[in-house]
């Protein structure tokens, strides 16, 4: 008996573990139409450091991520330009339950670790914890091949630009983020499991604005 009740509990814990891993996120194809003119974005937008305390809508997290950097044309090119075509800069999203890679290609977040580590994308500013989803943007320098003297500002510019379309995104669907070089990048290296090639350069903590 006492060994009947020790293989249910064991399975018991079994499935619960389970229950926990992270699964993939499947996205909802994006909303083209949705959002204000370019010229009424630029206008609103700002740098917002206050978020409702609210989960982004799957839909809202899945404009965003096509926004920042998704593919807009059958050739496999993005939103965002980037030196050479070289589409060197992933997104993770870093979200209470856990991070994520965003796969441009598949429309959906890949698991990556469990947990929030949205503190080390805080990097010392409590307000990002606050925030449902940050949007961390790493490039892979590996991309670009013979790694040349220009590699990292290619690289920090190709990374800007996604940055400007989260930016102008918010500002055009009514979401809060602001676009920060600060974070621990050593611990972001840990938890997303980055190489020696991989270099986080800009994050966004994204939100619905407090009112
Ligand atoms: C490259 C870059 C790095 C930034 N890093 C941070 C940061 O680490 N933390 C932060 O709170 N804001 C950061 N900002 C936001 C700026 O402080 C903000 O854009 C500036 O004060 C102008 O305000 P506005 O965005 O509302 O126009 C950064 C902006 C840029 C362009």
């Amino acid at each position: 008996m006492r060994k009947l009740s020790f293989i249910f509990a064991t399975l018991l814990l079994a499935a619960t573990m389970h229950a926990q891993e992270l699964k993939t996120i499947k996205l909802n194809t994006p909303d083209k139409n949705r959002g204000s003119a370019v010229m009424k974005a630029l206008s609103d937008r700002h740098s917002d450091r206050e978020y409702a305390a609210k989960e982004l809508s799957l839909q809202d997290l899945s404009d965003l991520l096509w926004a920042a950097n998704g593919i807009n044309r059958p050739d496999g090119k993005r939103t965002a330009p980037s030196a050479l075509n070289k589409q060197d800069i992933d997104i993770y999203v870093i979200m209470k339950e856990g991070a994520y890679l965003y796969d441009a290609k598949a429309n959906n977040l890949q698991p990556v670790a469990k947990g929030d580590h949205r503190g080390a994308v805080a990097g010392g500013q409590d307000f990002v914890k606050s925030a449902p989803a940050c949007l961390v943007l790493v490039s892979d320098l590996s991309r670009f091949g013979n790694v040349a003297d220009h590699t990292k500002l290619m690289a920090a510019v190709d990374a800007g630009i996604v940055c400007q379309n989260i930016n102008v995104f918010c500002a055009s669907a009514g979401l809060a983020t602001v676009p920060r070089a600060s974070m621990d990048q050593a611990a972001l290296k840990q938890i997303l499991k980055l190489t020696d090639n991989q270099l986080p350069i800009m994050n966004n903590p994204v939100g619905y604005p407090r009112k």
